[in-house]
């Protein structure tokens, strides 16, 4: 098959209304197809379906009742879980509720209301914050702080992680840049895993606010496509300890959840940082509850009591997704790559591919998906303020679908990619 940009006029058009006879044909079938959000499917959740096994005891390690108040940083065995997960001494991880989300948002918004430390001027009483968003990125993290006015910066994402001279640059020169937005291990939507080289000069960055804070979502540290194969794995140097060697640790905040390991919406999250920065935290989150839900705390820990139990659950999580990004990656390598019109990262872990179509046509990719039966993430999503300049990017999230309607779907999306290509080159 000759690459689209090399054909004739003549080619070019003939391309397009057979790419179009087939697009009708699909849009003739009535298909409801969804590949918009990196759900768990009924699969994964049933993998731990005995999580929720009744206890008999509701005593935590300490012999303290969790269905009773108290206890704001988390039972004991859930804090010293994450802080396995997140490489974190446990006297400095809370564990929250059911959302990471959640407790990024009470992050951005301590820092908003009181300032990240005593000694520094909250974030509301500036003239103006900026934040750096590595892009593509994470359109959550970047709808908090829109909501709060913040004026993003975006940083583009390379194969080892951000532009790190960029960000150098940037924090380095104004004073006005409080934080960036992190997916370090297997990002969302790239899938790409910080360099070792990468870590360090995070945790070296000289920024020129002293209440500069790099947002740490490891959300996806433990989730590897390859489990049994750690040449086939991607490896992340622990950030809090790159801090320490530097001295920078008050300028890290890390977060993770058991989301994606035990049960979206009814699973426990975390945030680890430097032991200034936990006890002003906890001192104004105590203004904000008397506590997560240590019931499902014990449940959890119970349930997964270290890190090699969190594995072994991964790893079963990592035989049903497997096969739904290998069928992704193998039906663009088929029916898109000899066309040389897209690129893809192939990641090793995570909940998604990332897409680059020919510059111009991902708005029409996603409108055309739609109108044939298909739901992806917007086009822009994954960029601030949901624009991306070039038009290219498209986030596919291969989780919930059956591996039989991941195969209609990407059959309907690669003929909306060549179609929307077609339209574009002919238009030209
Ligand atoms: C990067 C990232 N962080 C956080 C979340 C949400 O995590 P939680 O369910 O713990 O709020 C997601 C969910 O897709 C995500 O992709």
């Amino acid at each position: 098959m000759k690459k689209l940009t090399e054909m004739s006029r003549e080619e070019l058009s003939q391309f397009y209304t057979q790419t179009e006879s087939a697009y009708t044909a699909f849009k003739l079938r009535g298909l409801q197809l969804n590949m918009a959000r990196g759900k768990p499917s009924q699969e994964q959740l049933d993998l731990t379906r005995n999580l929720h096994q009744p206890i008999t005891d509701f005593l935590d390690e300490d012999g303290d009742d969790v269905r009773n108040y108290g206890k704001l940083l988390g039972i004991p065995e859930a804090r010293r879980l994450f802080g396995e997960i997140l490489q974190v001494p446990s006297s400095q991880v809370i564990a929250g509720g059911v959302s990471s989300l959640n407790l990024m948002y009470d992050m951005i918004c301590r820092a908003y209301i009181y300032g990240v430390l005593p000694q520094y001027t909250p974030w509301r009483l500036l003239p103006q914050v900026k934040f750096l968003c590595p892009v593509p990125g994470y359109d959550r993290h970047f709808a908090i702080t829109e909501s709060l006015g913040f004026t993003h910066i975006p940083v583009p994402m390379h194969d080892d992680g951000p532009d790190m001279d960029m960000i150098d640059r940037l924090v380095a020169e104004d004073d006005s840049i409080k934080g960036i937005w992190c997916v370090p291990m297997y990002s969302n939507p790239d899938g790409i895993t910080y360099s070792d080289a990468v870590v360090r000069r995070f945790a070296a960055l000289k920024p020129a606010a002293a209440d500069f804070r790099i947002f740490w979502d490891n959300a996806y540290c433990v989730h590897h496509l390859y489990p049994n194969q750690p040449e086939r794995q991607d490896h992340l140097l622990s950030i809090y300890e790159a801090c320490q060697e530097q001295g920078s640790e008050d300028m890290v905040y890390l977060f993770a959840s058991t989301s994606k390991i035990t049960m979206a919406s009814a699973g426990i999250s975390a945030m680890a940082m430097s032991p200034a920065n936990f006890v002003w935290t906890v001192e104004k989150l105590s203004l904000q509850t008397i506590g997560y839900n240590r019931v499902n705390q014990l449940m959890h820990a119970r349930y997964m009591p270290d890190l090699s139990s969190v594995e072994q659950v991964m790893s079963r999580h990592a035989d049903l997704l497997r096969p739904r990004f290998e069928l992704v990656l193998n039906k663009l390598q088929a029916e898109i790559s000899p066309l040389g019109i897209a690129q893809w990262r192939k990641p090793r872990g995570g909940y998604f591919i990332s897409f680059f179509a020919l510059p111009g046509t991902a708005r029409r990719v996603v409108a055309l998906c739609k109108e044939a039966g298909l739901v992806l993430t917007g086009a822009g999503a994954t960029y601030p303020g949901g624009h991306d300049p070039l038009d290219s990017n498209i986030r596919l999230a291969p989780s919930y679908p059956s591996l039989q309607e991941l195969e209609r779907a990407m059959e309907l999306f690669c003929v909306c990619v060549k179609l929307a290509a077609a339209e574009r080159l002919l238009a030209q």
